[in-house]
């Protein structure tokens, strides 16, 4: 796991490429295809944090955050801010260099961890809130990604994941992606046993106008508590 808190490197690059149909299934691998998502334009994604972090966060008391695939920053930043001591880790090196150049900018400090979720091997049961914002991490037979997810939540702490509104499998197809790849919020819900509370499972509309999201128009939100 390799920590940076360093002053980023310009990352804006060259121009689009053919997207893959398919994620690679290794860590190098994944990295390297959002580092070339990420070069191919300035900014990915909008800039500002997301609405549903920021609804659902408000009322919680701020403690130890961790921002699991945290693109260009944006709700790391926030949730700084807000007070809360965040750990945002991220695959993408381009991605997690935005994010940096970010903090600075706005003069928080956040602790940025370049890596993969599971072979991060965070510490378990060590953060307060653990958000997945729109996660696309690789579903194994194994619920790896999941496992990792859950471990991270302290006692008494809070697991936020939201993602799109899904397509239907016929339709993901015909964009060139198997749903079947990824880790979806019904996975992690299925294993949320008697030691979770779910306080938030819903749908909602979602208002981005600007960045590689915008063209979805609902959320759906889960938000479980860890009672043990
Ligand atoms: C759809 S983007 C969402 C980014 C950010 N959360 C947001 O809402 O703007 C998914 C992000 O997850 C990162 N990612 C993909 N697989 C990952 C993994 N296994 N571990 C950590 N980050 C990962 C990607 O590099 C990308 O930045």
């Amino acid at each position: 796991m390799e920590h940076t808190n360093h002053s980023p490197a310009d990352s804006a690059g060259p121009t689009a490429s053919p997207e893959p149909t398919r994620f690679p299934r290794d860590a190098e691998a994944v990295g390297a295809f959002w580092d070339q998502r990420y070069t191919e334009k300035a900014a990915l994604w909008s800039g500002q944090p997301n609405g549903a972090l920021v609804s659902e966060v408000r009322g919680l008391r701020t403690g130890r955050a961790l921002d699991v695939g945290c693109g260009e920053g944006a709700d790391a930043v926030w949730l700084a801010g807000q007070g809360w001591d965040v750990t945002a880790l991220e695959v993408s090196r381009v991605a997690l260099d935005r994010a940096a150049r970010q903090a600075e900018l706005q003069g928080v400090t956040v602790n940025w961890v370049h890596a993969g979720l599971v072979e991060a091997a965070l510490p378990p049961a060590s953060f307060d809130l653990v958000s997945a914002q729109y996660p696309a991490l690789l579903r194994t037979e194994e619920n790896t990604a999941e496992l990792a997810l859950l471990r991270a939540v302290a006692p008494g702490g809070v697991l936020l994941a939201v993602h799109h509104q899904l397509p239907t499998a016929a339709e993901a197809e015909a964009h060139g992606f198997d749903l079947r790849e990824y880790v979806g919020l019904a996975d992690l819900a299925a294993l949320l046993d008697e030691n979770w509370r779910i306080e938030v499972y819903e749908t909602r509309p979602r208002h981005v106008t600007e960045g590689a999201g915008a063209h979805h128009t609902e959320d759906v939100v889960l938000r479980a508590r860890r009672l043990r």
